[in-house]
């Protein structure tokens, strides 16, 4: 099938907005050192110019298929590619490309998520692993200026890290994509899309943003949104 890269002129003169390839997304995450992070459920990715999710849906069905491997049942198998899922995080201008963006997130981990219980497990999905990552991948592909740092509102865009705290727990934090940046992140840059980013190796940040405090829960529970009073 033809791949559209271009969606008009204008756009391309206006936002850059070129898609990447299959192939050349395929090519780039190949490499070595690429591989060994998506081995790692854990490591975060963050595309600061997302598209439509080129380089986030492959990382995503690639950190799934590292999930099946570390997985002795269906549940352990849920619970794995939630963990996948939030460690992919996205930035994109355009709301068209962010509901795509969205949209594409939501149907890869999906398919996925069904086949592979279905197939490898003989079991049926959980709904709570498909709300939990829902809302995930909500929190995770923000609307926004990656080069600004804010919404298109002109609010600071704030992402969730998910801490696995083991035993099929997690607690959820949110902080300022500002804050993780400036310094106030280890790493401090943001240079491709592929590049790893420890995102959420801070020091606390967490006193000087008005953040929602969430209750630690199960992964498969984070669609509850249950927050602390
Ligand atoms: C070259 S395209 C790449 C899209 C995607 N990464 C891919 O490989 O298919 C650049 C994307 O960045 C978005 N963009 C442009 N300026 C941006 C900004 N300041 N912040 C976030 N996204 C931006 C455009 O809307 C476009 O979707």
């Amino acid at each position: 099938m033809q791949e559209e890269l271009i969606k008009s002129d204008d756009r391309v003169k206006k936002h850059g907005e070129v898609f990447t390839p299959k192939r050349i997304v395929d090519l780039m995450l190949d490499q070595p050192e690429i591989t060994a992070k998506i081995n790692d459920l854990h490591a975060t990715f963050l595309e600061p110019s997302a598209g439509e999710g080129a380089f986030l849906t492959e990382l995503l069905l690639r950190k799934m298929q590292v999930a099946l491997k570390l997985s002795n049942n269906a549940k352990e198998y849920g619970v794995n590619c939630l963990i996948a899922l939030s460690s992919l995080y996205g930035i994109e201008l355009l709301e068209d490309n962010v509901e795509a963006l969205v949209m594409n997130m939501n149907d890869t981990f999906r398919d996925e998520y069904r086949n592979q219980v279905s197939q490898h497990f003989n079991s049926e999905p959980d709904q709570r692993i498909l709300k939990s990552a829902k809302v995930i991948i909500r929190a995770n592909m923000a609307q926004g200026d990656a080069l600004k740092r804010v919404t298109s509102d002109g609010e600071p865009i704030i992402f969730s890290e998910w801490q696995d705290l083991g035993s099929s727990k997690v607690q959820r934090t949110e902080y300022t994509f500002d804050d993780i940046i400036e310094g106030r992140g280890s790493t401090g840059s943001v240079k491709g899309a592929t590049e790893q980013l420890d995102l959420f190796a801070l020091n606390d940040v967490s006193d000087n943003n008005e953040s929602v405090s969430y209750q630690k829960c199960s992964w498969a529970n984070i669609y509850l949104e249950k927050i602390t009073s």
